[in-house]
């Protein structure tokens, strides 16, 4: 009859319209052996990068942070966190034995896109004026805190404060920054206000941070990781293996003063050193060009960095919702989405933010409610194409994880290796939106990291006020070392 024509004929619409999209998101599918050569690069990436004194895809930049904490810091210091969007401000206590430190006070200043945008000077400006009203707040002006700086952004340090930018990512673009230190730039624009006085012992990656408080809670964490705007790790480095840090150590001439007794104290207690990777840099040698789909190249060039941090513009929060992005509109221009209407919307970039990919994902979600956010986004949809958003949110935030996954597996077995270990324990200390909020991401990481790593057991710990706290805890230790 007519009616059962059109029924299969509907049918076979569907069909074929399901393997078309299935197609397209066959290019997210990573296979076993995709995920192992991954995680081979990134090991290779590692170590070239702690080789190279010249740049590197993977910066490992030392951090001169050569301990976790042991539990005797304390005192009062505050920390300042510059982050992906905002600026945080926090006066952190610790108190002598306790385990557990009071977090007296916060405050969150979000930084305004012409400020990421602008000058160095307006940026540096603009965060001591937030500084200046967090004291204000606290009543502190005049007590010349000791501080430590969470600057999430890679910084070649030669000391544990001073540290040169050397190049922005995850959308900042001030001007005359790169190739500066960003320590004297914020002391500068302190003193430029010529009202308060602050003691800065400490520049900080996030990564180092979020290590560092995690592991003043647990002994064994000695990774640090951000899955959020950006994706970043960090992780204890055995120092005879990070030969661009040994060259430039040598001996200086103060050093030949000092007995010898002194000195194999000093460098036995200097065996290990954290060393942020900066591996979201993976790739920028190209050697990700077998994975990397149309739809990423075109984020990569839509970008304020085009050729750079490939590895995390495929991994991170800033990105992934821009990839869903890119798949939607070529499936909309193929007709098979939104009736094949490519609106003003769809074609707005930074319209997906991680929350709504996390919430779209979410399987506490109706597809009714998936169509509300749609709508709220201004995309009117049917029921069909819900689903086919969610699949598309799956596959990008999947491939994130795994891609994550892999290459965690790479810095374990790594330092595994370094210890000579057929098995190894090892806690990972972990922040961002991503990992925390987004309803996937984690066991998908978790889940990767065991089948890449299988010699390997690893606990992730979720730090919270991870980053801020942890420079605290940094700062106290270079100050407990000044008054020694
Ligand atoms: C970017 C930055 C890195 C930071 C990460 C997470 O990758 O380059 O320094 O740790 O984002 O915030």
């Amino acid at each position: 009859s007519k009616g059962a024509a059109l029924v299969t004929a509907v049918a076979q619409r569907l069909a074929s319209r399901k393997r078309q999209v299935d197609e397209t998101l066959s290019s997210f599918r990573l296979s076993q052996e995709q995920l192992k050569l991954v995680k081979a690069r990134m090991r290779a990436g590692l170590e070239a990068g702690l080789k190279t004194k010249g740049p590197s895809a993977i910066k490992m930049l030392p951090s001169f942070v050569y301990h976790t904490p042991d539990g005797t810091e304390h005192g009062k210091y505050l920390a300042l966190d510059l982050g992906g969007t905002n600026f945080r401000a926090m006066l952190v206590n610790f108190k002598k034995g306790l385990q557990q430190n009071a977090r007296l006070y916060h405050k969150i200043y979000t930084i305004p896109l012409e400020i990421m945008q602008g000058t160095g000077e307006e940026l540096f400006d603009h965060l001591a004026q937030c500084v200046s009203d967090f004291l204000d707040y606290m009543g502190m002006k005049n007590a010349r805190l000791p501080a430590g700086f969470t600057f999430s952004f890679p910084c070649e340090q030669t000391a544990i404060d001073t540290g040169t930018l050397v190049s922005w990512t995850k959308g900042f673009k001030a001007t005359d920054c790169e190739g500066h230190d960003v320590v004297s730039m914020l002391r500068e624009a302190i003193k430029r206000r010529n009202e308060f006085d602050l003691d800065i012992a400490a520049v900080v990656n996030d990564t180092v941070g979020t290590m560092m408080s995690c592991a003043y809670e647990d002994p064994q964490c000695e990774i640090g990781m951000i899955a959020g705007t950006g994706t970043n790790v960090c992780y204890m480095e055995e120092v005879k293996n990070i030969e661009k840090a040994v060259q430039k150590k040598g001996k200086t001439e103060e050093d030949k003063g000092t007995p010898d007794e002194e000195q194999d104290k000093a460098d036995a207690e200097m065996l290990k050193m954290c060393i942020n990777t900066e591996w979201g840099g993976l790739g920028d040698d190209g050697s990700l060009d077998d994975i990397i789909t149309p739809y990423d190249t075109e984020v990569d060039q839509n970008s304020v960095n085009p050729g750079k941090q490939r590895f995390e513009k495929l991994t991170s929060g800033m990105y992934l919702g821009e990839v869903v992005r890119q798949v939607l509109l070529d499936l909309t221009r193929g007709g098979l989405l939104f009736r094949g209407h490519v609106t003003e919307t769809l074609k707005t970039p930074g319209i997906f933010q991680t929350k709504y990919l996390s919430q779209i994902e979410s399987d506490r979600l109706a597809l009714l409610q998936i169509r509300s956010i749609l709508q709220q986004l201004g995309l009117n949809s049917n029921c069909d194409d819900s689903i086919i958003v969610k699949e598309v949110c799956g596959a990008v935030s999947r491939r994130a994880a795994q891609l994550c996954g892999a290459g965690m597996a790479a810095v374990v077995d790594k330092i595994r290796e370094n210890r000579g270990l057929d098995h190894l324990n090892i806690t990972v200390g972990v922040d961002g939106a991503l990992y925390k909020l987004h309803p996937r991401f984690s066991g998908v990481l978790k889940e990767t990291v065991k089948i890449m790593a299988p010699q390997c057991n690893v606990t992730f710990l979720p730090s919270e006020e991870g980053s801020g706290k942890g420079a605290a805890l940094i700062t106290a230790v270079a100050r407990k070392k000044q008054e020694m």
